[in-house]
């Protein structure tokens, strides 16, 4: 038997992929799932994107482009980027990846040595700790579990985490899973801080368009400009444009840091999707009329969770700013069904309701379940209906 590397060795599976797995198993069997565990919305692409997509491949666009994205996308990124964030990025800065999380792991192999520290949101999306650890780096936490501020995204919380071996932050806004924004005052001196300390502030934004808050989404590029060598912006078109099977992300970095990771896309995928590119301007300087509707829905989803979720009682949240996750406290329901843990609690409402709901553990956040509400109103409705029944059995 071949032995594997240390590196993978060190990695473990993407808990929620492995959701979909069971998902899959249990439908092969005849049973009816509501899946609240997904990552993705249950919209399809609006219908200019496909057609662009269509219309690609019917013109043969189908070749190899070049590595870091066709000049069109890098147009539209830099017009759709600066009429939003008010920054005029080059062509040079801009990587276009298969997928934001795929852009993410370029930029951490470009950038984290061995023994490098990276400072991740705890809460964390699944997917930060296992990159930073395959690049050799170490884990730190900013800790955003505390009862008082509960998921509040604060500076002090990664300043308190900084030390010699720190290489870059993470800050995740709107977040996964807890659907809090930094704002502007703790990301201008969050950036303020790192930047002079020669560390690197990645932003994973791929939520931005995604927001129920009425103020301004901050720009990080501009809120302290002398940071801008050390501010790099990872984006999803995944999410907003209900583009996740598309596989198109961008990130805005340093000039020198996005040349390397042109670097390793150039000798690992080549590039992103062809077909997908031309999706993907049509996306971004096409109609948005699709995109306010999409928003708009999952607000209504966010307010009756809220209101269903006070009605059952004893679960403590913290209202979500934006993305399509509801992240909760379920303490009191695994103390009193006597579980052991969130794990336990998920994989007895999956058996018991054919509910899926994420285990806060996955996060690092043991005792909250994490329930997504990208899925159908109607769902939603039956879904909460037999958690209410359930929880409320031994109450
Ligand atoms: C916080 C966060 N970042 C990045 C991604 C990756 O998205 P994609 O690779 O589809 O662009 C996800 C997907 O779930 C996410 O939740």
């Amino acid at each position: 038997m071949i032995e594997l590397s240390s590196r993978v060795n060190t990695m473990i599976s993407s808990p929620t992929l492995k959701l979909l797995q069971i998902k899959k198993q249990l439908q092969t069997q005849g049973k009816v799932i509501l899946d609240f565990g997904a990552g993705e919305p249950d919209f399809s692409t609006p219908e200019n994107i496909k057609e662009a997509g269509t219309a690609a491949i019917r013109n043969n666009f189908t070749k190899y482009t070049p590595t870091s994205g066709i000049a069109e996308l890098k147009k539209a990124i830099r017009d759709s980027y600066q009429a939003e964030q008010a920054y005029a990025a080059k062509d040079s800065q801009i990587v276009v990846s298969p997928g934001s999380k795929y852009g993410l792991f370029l930029l951490l192999q470009a950038i984290v040595d061995p023994g490098d520290e990276v400072i991740v949101p705890l809460p964390f999306w699944v997917s930060y700790p296992e990159m930073v650890k395959f690049c050799g780096g170490r884990v730190v936490f900013a800790d955003h579990l505390q009862p008082d501020r509960l998921f509040e995204l604060t500076a002090a919380s990664y300043i308190s985490r900084c030390s010699a071996q720190t290489k870059a932050v993470i800050v995740n806004s709107p977040s996964n899973p807890t659907g809090k924004i930094m704002n502007s005052e703790e990301l201008g001196k969050l950036i303020d801080y790192f930047y002079k300390k020669n560390i690197l502030i990645i932003i994973d934004d791929c939520y931005r368009k995604i927001i129920y808050t009425s103020g301004e989404y901050p720009s990080p590029m501009n809120l302290v400009p002398a940071a801008s060598e050390h501010v790099a912006v990872i984006s999803s078109l995944s999410k907003t444009y209900a583009m996740t099977g598309w596989r198109i992300g961008y990130t805005i970095a340093p000039e020198k840091l996005a040349a390397a990771m042109t670097k390793i896309q150039e000798h690992s995928t080549s590039n992103p999707c062809s077909i997908s590119q031309k999706a993907a301007v049509e996306a971004l300087s096409g109609d948005q009329s699709a995109v306010q509707a999409m928003v708009e829905e999952y607000r209504r989803r966010r307010d009756y969770f809220a209101r269903r979720v006070d009605e059952i009682g004893h679960i403590t949240y913290a209202l979500p700013d934006g993305a399509f996750y509801f992240f909760a406290d379920f303490s009191h329901y695994i103390h009193i069904k006597k579980f052991r843990d969130d794990n336990q609690l998920a994989m007895d409402i999956l058996e018991k309701l054919n509910v899926i709901l994420v285990p806060g553990s996955a996060f690092g956040a043991p005792n909250h379940l994490r329930i997504s509400y990208a899925t159908s109103m109607e769902d939603i409705q039956e879904g909460l209906r037999r958690l209410e029944e359930y929880l409320r059995n031994d109450r």
